[in-house]
């Protein structure tokens, strides 16, 4: 986070508020979020884009993806910096609208949007819905028009471009469940691609104001040249449907998926750098094409909220075990090389940060409480659950002393860790703190353990 630092006593304070302060006030494990960060991250991705494109489309629309971390308190300052919002479930619009946030600058997402969904979005307003079948294009034209409204629709097209952090991978066919495929073998009779006959479909439908086109090749990427190719070929196909069908689309929107540290040897892009690039091909292909360039907008969510908050843990139980250096050598028997691994185990874990079960994901950990001289120890911090998979730091240097009640710090929470949290042994899910100019304000209340009893019916 922006404003972390040590006070006299050798604490971690974030914008001004001290660990120990956060855990007397609301106990441990906590959310911490630095509020100044987060803004700064969320403008700094709209000016940079707002500025690559300006010559371009005269600026970039910003959805923050809500399923990164949502509440109403950030959806506020969503807003308040100039962004808009992104949601994928009726959840997450009931949060959109308790937090009063203006219809049209928000957009739904989902491969299965339910009619009760497709109605509320109509109901709130929105800006835009992303349709991601042509089944659903065609429900949502129909609940639109039986209700005599307009629904502004995006549609999700698979490009062919994948990646993941530093590697893209282009492949001409697309077996997953989202969005409609480019490639022309995944056709109806007349040999159209479900790319083409969803901009058919959309541009015939009464019900449907077609916006334009939509697609997301993956999350924490940090090379630019996979959105780069993606935009190039969201580009080509937009302005072969634009002449063929005798339509405009005024809209694109290229996703998310920007990638952020998590440990020193994760190495992003400026969000800067990632427009530049990317409005290099936009501003080429369009000229090459011929084309008026469409409105862009993109969709950060990690990028924005991700480092904006670390977890704050207690140590509880410690010990040390031998490790067999050649453990995954199983040929080298004989061998008495071992070295200690010291197991700190901490009051939370997958329940609050399921991303190292799930994707095998690497965090770093620091002594938040104090500082301290004693030389380092290789350490594994471990939650408190019932299976040993359960890691949130796997590898990390703490120092020796270590001991039961210090507190520790893990950086980088702030996207998919609240919101993939569980229940997982009765733990109750941690709360959310904003800390801002020497303040400490709870925006998400954490869980008692009345509220797990509550939905017990009983025996
Ligand atoms: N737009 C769409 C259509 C998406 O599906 C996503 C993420 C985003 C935007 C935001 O992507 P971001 O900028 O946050 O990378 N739970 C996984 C990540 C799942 C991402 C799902 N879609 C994780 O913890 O790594």
């Amino acid at each position: 986070a922006g404003s972390v630092d040590r006070n006299s006593a050798g604490a971690l304070t974030v914008g001004g508020v001290g660990v120990q302060e956060l855990k007397e006030q609301f106990g441990t494990p906590l959310f911490v979020m630095d509020e100044a960060d987060f803004r700064a991250r969320a403008r700094a991705f709209k000016d940079s884009f707002d500025a690559a494109f300006a010559d371009i489309c005269g600026g970039v629309d910003v959805y923050y993806a809500g399923k990164s971390f949502l509440c109403t308190a950030v959806v506020k300052w969503v807003e308040e910096e100039g962004l808009r919002l992104d949601t994928a479930s009726g959840g997450e619009l009931a949060v959109a609208a308790r937090a009063g946030i203006a219809g049209e600058r928000v957009a739904l997402h989902g491969n299965n949007k339910s009619d009760a969904e497709i109605t509320r979005a109509l109901d709130m307003g929105l800006g835009r819905i992303v349709v991601d079948s042509l089944d659903e294009l065609v429900r949502v034209g129909d609940i639109a028009r039986a209700s005599g409204r307009l629904a502004k629709v995006m549609l999700r097209l698979t490009p062919g471009v994948h990646a993941h952090t530093h590697e893209f991978i282009a492949t001409a066919h697309e077996d997953q469940k989202f969005g409609l495929s480019m490639a022309a073998d995944t056709t109806d009779q007349a040999g159209l691609s479900a790319a083409e006959e969803a901009v058919a479909a959309a541009s015939a439908h009464p019900g449907i104001e077609l916006l334009g086109l939509h697609c997301h090749i993956g999350s924490q990427i940090f090379e630019p040249d996979g959105f780069a190719l993606a935009a190039e070929k969201l580009l080509r196909f937009l302005a072969a449907m634009q002449e063929k069908y005798s339509i405009t689309m005024p809209e694109l929107d290229l996703g998310g998926g920007y990638g952020i540290a998590y440990t020193p040897v994760d190495t992003p892009r400026p969000a800067a750098e990632i427009a530049t690039a990317m409005a290099a091909v936009v501003r080429s292909t369009c000229a090459e094409l011929g084309i008026d360039a469409p409105r862009i907008s993109i969709e950060p969510g990690r990028a924005i909220v991700g480092s904006t908050t670390f977890t704050l843990y207690e140590v509880g139980t410690l010990k040390t075990v031998r490790v067999d250096a050649n453990a995954s050598n199983n040929g080298d028997a004989g061998n008495n090389v071992t070295y200690p691994r010291r197991y700190v185990s901490v009051d939370g874990g997958m329940s609050d940060n399921a991303r190292p079960v799930l994707y095998d994901a690497d965090y770093s950990a620091v002594l938040a409480s104090r500082t301290s001289t004693a030389a380092p120890q290789l350490s594994r911090v471990v939650g408190k659950h019932c299976e040993s998979g359960d890691i949130v730091v796997r590898d990390v240097y703490l120092p020796g002393d270590v001991a039961a009640g210090d507190l520790l710090a893990v950086p980088g929470t702030g996207a998919y860790c609240w919101a993939l949290s569980s229940n997982y042994n009765y733990l109750a899910r941690p709360g959310v703190v904003a800390v801002r100019d020497g303040s400490a304000r709870l925006i998400v209340r954490g869980e008692t353990e009345e509220d797990l009893l509550n939905r017990d019916m009983g025996a």
